[in-house]
């Protein structure tokens, strides 16, 4: 019983420490991503084309079978989530990949980096990551030029592209002893000091409907992979009775 007793407060015990930073989780703030909720990733890909796609590529997807996948017509993807021309000016087709129309040469000059590729981000840096990183911008004047930095990317060249939407934010720290005698702040949360037009909630929404819809681009068979892998146990199953039954029909004069 005491042995329970301890093993029980010891995995209780960081978690009241933790609740002691003042109940911010950030930088480890999850998500949850419902594969079925299409709605959440059209309103995803819509944030994507409006304040991403102008900077970063999604180049191995084409629009249509985004549409396809998230139950979005031809037309509506036409009207609602192409804004990109070809080199003559043409409205992006349908059947092209979601590139950006930025050069990367233009990009090196204006951000001293060229945007990444979107497609697989969701794989590398993992959902969590993404909602925290778009969630954690916030002002730092000693950055010339840019203005902001980032919660989980430090000195990021990337500007805070949702800023009309969040808003502007501060940091609250949270004094840490490094372990060797120091001490350092780390980030645990944030302070709105300049609205946006959306609130908080509804942000965070947003950024995780973005998220749902990356996570879509990095594996857009997730989907149809479990609803197969689900047919194939019951299936086997299904195989399992038969067979066994089949079995005992030969064996039953045997004996
Ligand atoms: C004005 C151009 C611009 C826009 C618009 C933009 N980004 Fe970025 N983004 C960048 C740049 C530049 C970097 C590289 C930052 C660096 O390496 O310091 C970057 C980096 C990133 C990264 C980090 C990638 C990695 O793994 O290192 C993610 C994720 C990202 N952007 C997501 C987004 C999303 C989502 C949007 C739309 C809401 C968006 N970006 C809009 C310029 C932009």
């Amino acid at each position: 019983m005491r042995k329970i007793l301890i093993i029980v407060t010891g995995l209780l015990l960081p978690s009241l420490v933790w609740g002691a930073g003042g109940g911010y989780t950030f930088p480890n703030d999850e998500i949850e991503i419902d594969w079925n909720d299409k709605a959440a990733m059209q309103n995803g890909a819509r944030t994507f084309v409006n304040y991403c796609l102008s900077c970063h590529s999604a180049a191995y997807s084409r629009f249509n079978r985004v549409g396809e996948d998230l139950g979005i017509s031809d037309e509506l993807v036409r009207e609602n989530l192409i804004f990109t021309t070809d080199v003559n000016g043409h409205k992006t087709k349908i059947g092209e990949l979601m590139k950006t129309t930025m050069t990367p040469e233009y990009a090196e000059m204006a951000f001293g980096t060229v945007p990444p590729d979107l497609s697989l981000v969701a794989r590398s840096r993992g959902v969590n990551w993404l909602y925290n990183y778009l969630r954690g911008f916030y002002v730092d004047e000693s950055r010339i030029g840019l203005g902001i930095n980032n919660g989980v990317f430090s000195n990021v060249g990337m500007p805070h592209v949702l800023a009309d939407l969040q808003g502007l934010q501060i940091p609250k720290y949270r004094i840490q002893d490094d372990g060797q005698g120091n001490e350092q702040e780390i980030i645990v949360g944030f302070e709105i000091v300049k609205a946006g037009t959306m609130n908080k909630s509804d942000y965070d929404k947003t950024v995780h409907d973005l998220v749902a819809f990356l996570d879509y681009l990095a594996e857009p068979y997730k989907q149809t992979r479990k609803n197969v892998g689900t047919g194939v146990i019951i299936f086997l199953f299904v195989f399992l009775i038969l067979a066994y039954a089949l079995k005992r029909e030969y064996w039953k004069d045997v004996h």
